[in-house]
């Protein structure tokens, strides 16, 4: 059958992997297990770096190194990182690499024969964070993505003749629904194209870590020219694997994608890539993840904590939509894996292996399972890998979820327990016994083979226990059919492949390694970790502390600040006639409820302040650290309210 080719972003090195960027890249890896499954041969998998341009430049020059040096460090973690958490990766492009030049040089020069490529002088608004010129801004303007505020450049730059793409561009989307999806987003597109586009400065002078532009003077390529045609240079040199099949992306980064790439290839005359999948957006308290929020979260120690990256797989996929923003927290991973893992699939393996030693002897029995279920199986197999075909994850694994629970209740309406009794006297029972437990073990077969894609390292371990001759990696669609399981198979011992997890020491030991975790990638760009090693104030006289009055206050009330989320309104009592109005940036730690009637340090002397129009009448105290959430300062034992901290 034929090839698959499909590609994550190529990821900035600002930051080693965390869930955002560790969702699409285990999306990738899904698809790419389900494909060959399928029978597609080769599938070929491409993630990488995207290393070039001003802020890398900045980023490393402020801890001392060289850009290439800076990039090499998060490049080889992203490496280690994707590694460690069992993704099948095939290529991981650097765009430093010199193959990829090669690639960028070639297509640019393919343009500029064809006519697409001039000369001219650009004046504008540029941020230098996003790497954007922000077109119709006006000085001082903020960036349209980060807000943060543009700079005016003028530049003599190389521009692509973008404009001359829209009515093709219109076409294609046209001609190929499937090119632009989710189907949303391509109306979103299919408009904003309508709206005219302009053509594209796609040279740089001002910058100096990026690819030198095959042309007189010293312009580099725009890091998206660069970037985009990574996925062409990772393929370089290997016959028939271009074009890419898909594109899966975040949907922040779709017009890249679905406007100028198609564009650079149609002026350079080159095969188009089938489809690009925009997903939705990992939230973390309902908000973007940013370190300077503190709710970044890394999948390295959830992976470890909870056994494996399964859970977190499992987690993304069947609580969010593919395609839609969604929330990730701690406990609704923990809830998630008991519910679905630990009680569900977990279960089943585990009572179905047990009984097979107590009363087959650890051997499959012959039997050719409850026709009933058979047809379920075969019903679920053609929905599991209909959605999945659709990326509509979820689905797919609600469709196993429903069958696992058909065997369930299959087994209590069995009983086998029961069976075992009547069999000596019974060769009824005993057939029935045999077929009770065939039809259980046949059925993990199958679960097996369907999340194999979903979270392979877990439904290896089931499938070995299962005493199955071939890799689980090796099955194809035509195997997930009823009655492939032979009897007589020896299986193995259950062992817990989703052992419970106990929500609160698990929790805490996932935010311990977090902390860890920071410090290990700041150690690896020799950035010294703030958050033990704050540097040293200047010593004070015990007159000087003794200005500062400390009470313990006890929180009457507590509410958000409309228009923020990081305030939240307390009122706070301190023995005082009247309870104090302190408002605390805390909400991203804290909800309301969690404060009321907790015991809290208060500066009580602090002169008062207004935040967000609220006049503030002292400060709470709190642990911060680098990347962490703020630890409100409390007591072991019990104080009065009022008590001063001395
Ligand atoms: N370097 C560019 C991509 C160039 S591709 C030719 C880039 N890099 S990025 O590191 O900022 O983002 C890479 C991808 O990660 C994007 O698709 C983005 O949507 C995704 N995510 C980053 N944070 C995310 C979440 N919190 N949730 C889901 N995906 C997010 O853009």
């Amino acid at each position: 059958m034929s090839k698959y080719y499909l590609t994550t972003p190529i990821y900035y090195v600002n930051a080693a992997p965390h869930i955002g960027t560790a969702y699409c890249t285990f999306t990738a890896d899904l698809i790419k297990r389900f494909e060959i499954q399928q029978g597609r041969d080769p599938v070929v998998l491409t993630t990488g770096s995207d290393e070039h341009g001003q802020n890398v430049e900045r980023a490393a020059k402020a801890i001392g190194k060289t850009p290439e040096e800076y990039a090499t460090a998060i490049a080889n973690e992203f490496v280690r990182q994707w590694q460690a958490l069992g993704i099948a990766v095939d290529h991981f492009i650097r765009t430093s690499d010199p193959k990829h030049f090669e690639t960028v040089r070639d297509l640019f020069e393919r343009c500029q024969k064809n006519g697409y490529i001039y000369k001219g002088s650009y004046t504008g608004q540029y941020c230098f964070h996003d790497e954007l010129y922000v077109n119709d801004a006006k000085p001082g303007d903020p960036c349209p993505d980060c807000g943060r505020t543009t700079e005016t450049v003028t530049e003599e730059n190389y521009f692509f003749k973008l404009s001359a793409f829209q009515d093709k561009l219109l076409d294609l989307y046209e001609r190929e629904p499937l090119f632009v999806q989710p189907e949303t987003r391509r109306n979103e597109l299919i408009a904003f194209v309508k709206r005219g586009l302009n053509d594209l400065s796609i040279t740089r002078t001002a910058i100096h870590w990026g690819i030198p532009a095959p042309v007189e003077g010293k312009h580099v390529f725009y890091v998206w020219f660069d970037a985009l045609i990574s996925y062409m240079s990772a393929v370089k040199g290997e016959d028939g694997i271009w074009p890419a099949d898909l594109h899966l992306i975040g949907k922040d980064i779709l017009r890249f994608h679905a406007i100028y790439w198609p564009a650079f290839l149609m002026a350079g005359g080159l095969p188009l890539p089938k489809r690009v999948f925009a997903h939705g957006w990992i939230l973390v308290q309902e908000s973007k993840m940013s370190k300077s929020r503190g709710n970044v979260v890394r999948p390295g120690p959830i992976a470890e904590v909870m056994g494996g990256p399964d859970a977190l797989r499992y987690f993304l996929w069947r609580e969010i939509p593919f395609g839609q923003d969604g929330n990730f927290s701690y406990d609704a991973l923990i809830d998630r894996y008991n519910a679905d893992l630990a009680n569900g699939i977990g279960n089943l393996a585990s009572r179905t292996l047990t009984m097979i030693q107590q009363y087959f002897g650890g051997e499959v029995p012959a039997s050719h399972g409850d026709a009933r279920i058979a047809e379920g199986a075969g019903v679920t197999s053609r929905e599991v890998a209909a959605r999945f075909e659709a990326f509509d994850f979820t689905r797919g694994i609600e469709a196993v979820l429903a069958f696992v629970s058909s065997i369930d209740k299959f087994i209590v309406e069995r009983a086998p327990w029961k069976l075992a009794r009547e069999r000596q006297t019974s060769a009824e029972a005993a057939e029935r016994l045999a077929e009770t437990l065939y039809t259980a073990a046949e059925a993990l077969r199958l679960v097996c083979g369907w999340l194999y894609p979903v979270m392979p390292p877990s439904m290896e371990k089931i499938w070995a226990q299962l005493g199955m001759p071939a890799p689980l990696g090796g099955v194809r669609a035509d195997d997930l059919v009823w009655g492939r399981l032979a009897g007589g198979q020896k299986t193995l011992k259950p062992e817990a492949v989703f052992p419970r997890i106990e929500s609160k020491p698990a929790i805490a030991r996932m935010q311990e390694l977090e902390i860890v975790e920071i410090a290990r990638q700041n150690a690896l760009l020799g950035k010294k970790t703030e958050p033990t090693a704050e540097p040293a104030t200047p010593t004070i006289s015990i007159d000087d502390f003794a200005k500062v009055d400390l009470r313990v206050g006890l929180v009457m009330s507590a509410e958000a600040v409309k228009g923020s989320d990081k305030l939240l309104h307390l009122k706070v009592d301190l023995g005082e006639p009247e309870p104090r109005t302190i408002v605390a940036g805390i909400a991203l730690a804290y909800r309301p409820e969690q404060m009321l009637g907790r015991k809290v340090v208060i500066v009580a002397n602090l002169a008062p302040r207004k935040l967000k129009g609220i006049p503030s009448q002292g400060m709470i105290v709190a642990a911060s650290h680098e990347g962490g959430a703020p630890v409100l300062a409390g007591f072991l034992e019990d104080v009065p309210v009022g008590a001063r901290l001395k």
